[in-house]
This record gives structure tokens, C-alpha cells and sequence, in this order.
């Protein structure tokens, strides 16, 4: 199988590309080179791709920002996603996408079935929201994977502002009300290709197994930093409260999805999320 990856210098577009061999085989484009924005230059891309599926890694992923720039945001998260399951259709191509937990918002304390409605409360889950509903408009049997808290040995992510911050600082502090399941690149691309493969079509959850607050995964990171040398001496972290840390976008107190019905197509659940942060602090630690 052949796959044009939109995305492809972000977490998941490396994680992806990581993936090659005699199953899977990429074209990917990025930022400056293909502007998803760009409507046409998109459609373009698609129609001279040899590829059998596009998958869309892309995204506005600033959160925070977002606030500041929902126009872009929309553009980016809301309006490509569905003139790029357009086109893959038009060229009589498979389409996966990426959404979020951050579609749903305040409510819930049991994990989140796919077809739960949202009520995002940012406008990166706005726009993200907007996205499905595009993709779904434009091919109702695209594959849409929710994931959450992504991360990756590199790239823009909490790990490693968290080993910053812990190498700079004795003491820290972090958000202990907001509950999630952190996610490792690496298995939700895994994944990704594995439901392409298995023909997986609507919506479908994956996260690394596993719930925890940013305080406890914190923690977490600072432990397996300390057992691996990355740090000398463990900080202190704080636990607080979201309001004892105010950010410009509002975000879920509990965002845990419900997977069930992705280990059922996959025939496995995915492994816990300390098993593949242990896996990945040791990869940073052997990156130097
Ligand atoms: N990261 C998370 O915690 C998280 C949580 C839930 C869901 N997700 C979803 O998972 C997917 C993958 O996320 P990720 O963590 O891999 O994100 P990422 O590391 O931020 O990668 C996104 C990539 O998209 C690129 N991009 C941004 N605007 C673009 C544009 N206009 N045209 C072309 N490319 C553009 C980015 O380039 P620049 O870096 O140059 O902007 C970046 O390379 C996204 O759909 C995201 O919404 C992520």
C-alpha cells in the first residue's frame, strides 16, 4: 500500500513514515512545500499522487493560539480536511484523518463512545469538529481517528517541556483536574496504517491504555527521566488546579475516549501509556 501523508514533519507524519517497508510505502509534503490551505494546491497533490490513501496528519495544533487566530484555524482544521476527502474521492482514493478528544467538553467521567455528540470548548476543537464533519460530507466511509495528549521523543510536546523545565527548576507546578490518556506517535501511527489496512471506515478512538491527570504524568516523566540519568535530582511538582493556571483556551476535565471498538478491529488493546513514555524517555536518552 502506497500512502500520501499531508503533515508529514509533524509527530505523526514521522511516526508514519517510520513505518516503511514492504506493507507500507509514503509520499509526504509538509509546510513550506504544500500549504493545506491552499485548496488548489492540495487538489493537485492528490490528483498526481500514485498513492492508494491520503492521510491527513496535519492540523492547527496551537491550542492556546487558536484563540487568537480562529480564522486560520478553521481554514486549516475546519475547510482542508474536507476539500482533501473531496479530492481523494474524486481520484477514487482512500482518506484517514485526525481528530481529537478535544472535540468534547465538560460533562463526562466515564470514557467517551465515538458516537457521543460533541461540545467543544475551544476553538481548536471547534475547528477540529468541523473537520470531521467536512471529511464525513465529502466521503461518508473516510476514516476518522480521535486520538489525545501525542507525544514523541521530538517534535513540540509536554514530555519534553517537561524534562526542560525539570532540568531548569527545582520546583514546578502542574495541573492535576484535567484527565486524559497520553498517546505515543509511534503506536497511534501504527494503528493508523493497521485500521487503514483492516478497512476501518467512521469513526474510531485510539490512545495509549491507561488514565492519568498532567500532574501524574508529570511525575511519571520526571521518574523515568531520573531512572534514565536525564536528571540528577527529582523536582518537586506541584498538583493545581486549572484555574491555579489559566491558558486563553478552555480544555476538558475529562477527555478519556472509549476504545473498545478499535481493540475489537484490532484485535489487541494498544499497551499502557507508562510502558511507551519508559520506551521513549530511554530513546531521548540514547537521541543525546
Ligand atoms: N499533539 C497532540 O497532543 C494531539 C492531540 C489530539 C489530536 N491531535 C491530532 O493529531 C494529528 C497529528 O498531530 P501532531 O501531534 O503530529 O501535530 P504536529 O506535530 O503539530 O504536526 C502537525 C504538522 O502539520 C503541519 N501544518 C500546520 N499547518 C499546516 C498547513 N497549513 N499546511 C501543511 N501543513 C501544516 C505542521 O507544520 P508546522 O509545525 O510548520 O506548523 C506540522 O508539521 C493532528 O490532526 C492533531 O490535531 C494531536
Amino acid at each position: 500500500m502506497k500512502a500520501l501523508i499531508f503533515g508529514g514533519a509533524g509527530q505523526l507524519g514521522r511516526a508514519l513514515q517510520d513505518c516503511a517497508g514492504e506493507r507500507w510505502q509514503f509520499d509526504a509534503v509538509d509546510l513550506p512545500e504544500c500549504d493545506i490551505g491552499d485548496e488548489a494546491a492540495v487538489q493537485a497533490r492528490i490528483a498526481r499522487s500514485d498513492a492508494d490513501i491520503i492521510i491527513n496528519a496535519a492540523a492547527y495544533t496551537a491550542v492556546d493560539k487558536a484563540e487568537s487566530e480562529p480564522e486560520l484555524a478553521q481554514r486549516i482544521n475546519g475547510d482542508a480536511p474536507g476539500y482533501m476527502a473531496r479530492a481523494a474521492a474524486e481520484a477514487g482514493k482512500g482518506f484517514v484523518h485526525i481528530s481529537t478528544d478535544f472535540v468534547f467538553g465538560d460533562g463526562y467521567d466515564a470514557p467517551i463512545a465515538p458516537d457521543a455528540v460533541p461540545s467543544p470548548l475551544s476553538v481548536y476543537g471547534a475547528t477540529k469538529w468541523a473537520g470531521e464533519r467536512n471529511v464525513q460530507a465529502a466521503m461518508p466511509d473516510a476514516l476518522i481517528i480521535r486520538t489525545s495528549w501525542v507525544y514523541a521523543a521530538a517534535g513540540a510536546n509536554f514530555v519534553l517541556t517537561m524534562l526542560r523545565l525539570m532540568k531548569e527548576r527545582s520546583e514546578l507546578s502542574v495541573v492535576a483536574d484535567q484527565m486524559g490518556s497520553p498517546t505515543l506517535a509511534r503506536d497511534l501511527a501504527g494503528a493508523v496504517l493497521a485500521l487503514a489496512q483492516a478497512k476501518a471506515a467512521g469513526l474510531y478512538h485510539y490512545t495509549n491504555e491507561g488514565v492519568c491527570s498532567w500532574h501524574e504524568f508529570a511525575v511519571a516523566i520526571g521518574e523515568e527521566a531520573l531512572a534514565a540519568g536525564l536528571l540528577d535530582t527529582m523536582p518537586v511538582i506541584h498538583p493545581i488546579p486549572t484555574t491555579g493556571y489559566p491558558t486563553p483556551a478552555r480544555r476538558p476535565a475529562y477527555s478519556v475516549l472509549d476504545k473498545a471498538a478499535t481493540w475489537e478491529k484490532l484485535g489487541e488493546p494498544a499497551r499502557h501509556w507508562r510502558g511507551a513514555l519508559h520506551e521513549t524517555i530511554l530513546e531521548i536518552q540514547n537521541n543525546g
